[in-house]
């Protein structure tokens, strides 16, 4: 029988989420805020906001590009994006160009300045949605990004409530050692520090002119 890929398992999670996403994201807007600063973003800069969900970041990235700045956006999930095209369209923003799109195919209307990876797990474990943003990046650009992690391994069991907290959100949960590292690879001056009583992180960088 051949194996559920990590996209449909994915879209089907999110499904169910989707209604309640915003709710339960209001006590994560702090670290959004502070990730997204890390960016410093300028304004007429062009963002992309990775696996952008419902639009919760947008506001945010529409605040620090201006009007005469642009916020791109790709979302798989049918249900998330959905949420997101209705805050787009309710609040009139003209200045937000989003696709219903993986990570792993989009193609971006323009090249951007800087990329938000925010709680995008499964996108920062996927060497094919990596490679295929990065290169639609201008090299230094200011790349931040949040999630989740292990603890450190000699803290044994408390990485079962790690994965538990990660798995109905993520289908990648089993792999949270260093999720930074597949961006790493395409940055130089990557500083990476400890969140959540060291179960979450953020990290941040500039693109290098070449790929890995
Ligand atoms: C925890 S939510 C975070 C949403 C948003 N970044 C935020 O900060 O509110 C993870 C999102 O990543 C999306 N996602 C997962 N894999 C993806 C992929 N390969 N391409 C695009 N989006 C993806 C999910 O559908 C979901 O909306």
């Amino acid at each position: 029988m051949a194996a559920v890929s990590p996209e449909r398992i994915s879209i089907e999670r999110y499904r169910h989420k989707a209604a309640g996403y915003d709710a339960s994201a209001q006590r994560t807007m702090p670290l959004r805020r502070r990730t997204i600063a890390l960016l410093r973003l300028q304004p007429g800069q062009c963002v992309l906001d990775v696996g952008a969900g419902t639009g919760l970041s947008y506001p945010l990235l529409r605040e620090a590009v201006g009007d005469t700045g642009l916020v791109l956006g790709c979302e798989q999930s049918p249900d998330m994006f959905a949420l997101a095209e209705d805050r787009v369209r309710r609040e009139g923003w003209r200045n937000v160009w989003h696709a219903n799109e993986s990570a792993e195919r989009v193609r971006l209307p323009r090249t951007a300045d800087a990329v938000l990876f925010n709680y995008v797990h499964d996108v920062s474990r996927s060497p094919a949605a990596v490679r295929n943003l990065l290169q639609q990046v201008r090299p230094g650009a200011h790349v931040a990004m949040a999630g989740m992690k292990f603890f450190p391994w000699w803290t044994g069991p408390l990485n079962l409530l790690a994965w538990l907290k990660n798995r109905p959100y993520n289908a990648r949960a089993a792999d949270l050692w260093h999720p930074w590292d597949l961006i790493q690879a395409h940055c130089k001056d990557f500083e990476i520090a400890s969140t959540q009583c060291g179960m979450g992180y953020i990290a941040h960088g500039i693109t290098r002119e070449e790929h890995p």
